[in-house]
């Protein structure tokens, strides 16, 4: 288990990581984030594990992960955004983590709409925020980050579209390392996000995400939806042209079924 002290040995940063939780084992660092973010805790707070035993996924799933193998992390941030504003922060985490991971690996990092991090195609990062909101403004957002570091074995089920990092270098990899670089690049793009400047980070994702053009299914509430992903609204909606005209989704799961 590694301790806060290594984690925060050699971390060049000034807001993301200036305080950290560690745990062994926990119920959620996302949840655990929340109760501190409610006692008023100041942006930047990390709160890492090595394990969870009720890791929350999107959509209500669950997120599983091996012990002592990946990354589990929550971060604490306050940024100063209006409510229409917040869905861009899934942008800004996706693009700070793309960036982390393609230095890290030197593979092309791909995003996938809403907020999946693919290598070769296969996700292995996922991130889920949670947000409260005062009246207009944002209160405190968790950005809870999911990595597949250097688990080899996955469920059957989830083997033809989920991968780790070590599955697609064939080699371990540096847990703390990747870590530290991942909160520099989160500490480095946040300046953007302080002062609601999104469109370096939009272009960013866009160019890193490859189904524009495409047929999808997006999948959400029991129903399904089918058309061509034509690209992002401008607070991150997905706009999809079906036969009964343009729509947009918010939530959802895509799946590309023609190129
Ligand atoms: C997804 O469904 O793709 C999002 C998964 C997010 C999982 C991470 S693991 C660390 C943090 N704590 C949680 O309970 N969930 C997020």
């Amino acid at each position: 288990m590694y301790s806060k002290e290594e984690l925060l040995n050699g971390l060049k940063t000034s807001v993301v990581g200036t305080k950290m939780f560690v745990f062994e084992s926990i119920d959620s660092t996302n949840a655990c984030a929340k109760t501190l973010a409610e006692t008023g805790i100041e942006e930047g707070s990390v709160v890492f594990s090595d394990y969870q035993t009720q890791g929350r996924g999107r959509l209500g799933r669950s997120w599983l992960s091996q012990r002592e193998k990946n990354l589990l992390f929550s971060c604490i941030l306050r940024p100063p955004l209006l409510k229409d504003q917040t869905g861009l922060l899934t942008f800004y985490a996706a693009v700070s983590i793309a960036r982390a991971l393609e230095t890290f690996t030197k593979l092309k990092v791909d995003c996938k709409w809403p907020n999946d991090i693919l290598l070769n195609g296969k996700k292995c990062c996922g991130i889920l925020l949670e947000n409260s909101f005062g009246k207009e403004q944002l209160d405190y957002s968790i950005v809870g980050v999911g990595i597949n570091v250097n688990q080899r074995e996955f469920q059957d089920d989830l083997l033809s579209h989920a991968t780790s990092i070590s599955r697609e270098l064939g080699k371990e990899v540096d847990r703390k390392k990747l870590f530290q670089t991942i909160l520099r690049e989160l500490d480095l793009l946040y300046d953007d996000v302080r002062n609601g400047r999104f469109s370096r980070i939009f272009l960013e994702w866009n160019n890193r995400c490859s189904m524009f053009g495409s047929t999808v299914t997006v999948a959400r509430e029991g129903t399904t939806l089918i058309g061509k992903a034509l690209g992002l609204n401008s607070d991150g909606g997905l706009v999809i042209e079906t036969p009964n005209g343009k729509e947009i989704v918010y939530a959802g799961d895509v799946t590309v079924i023609s190129v």
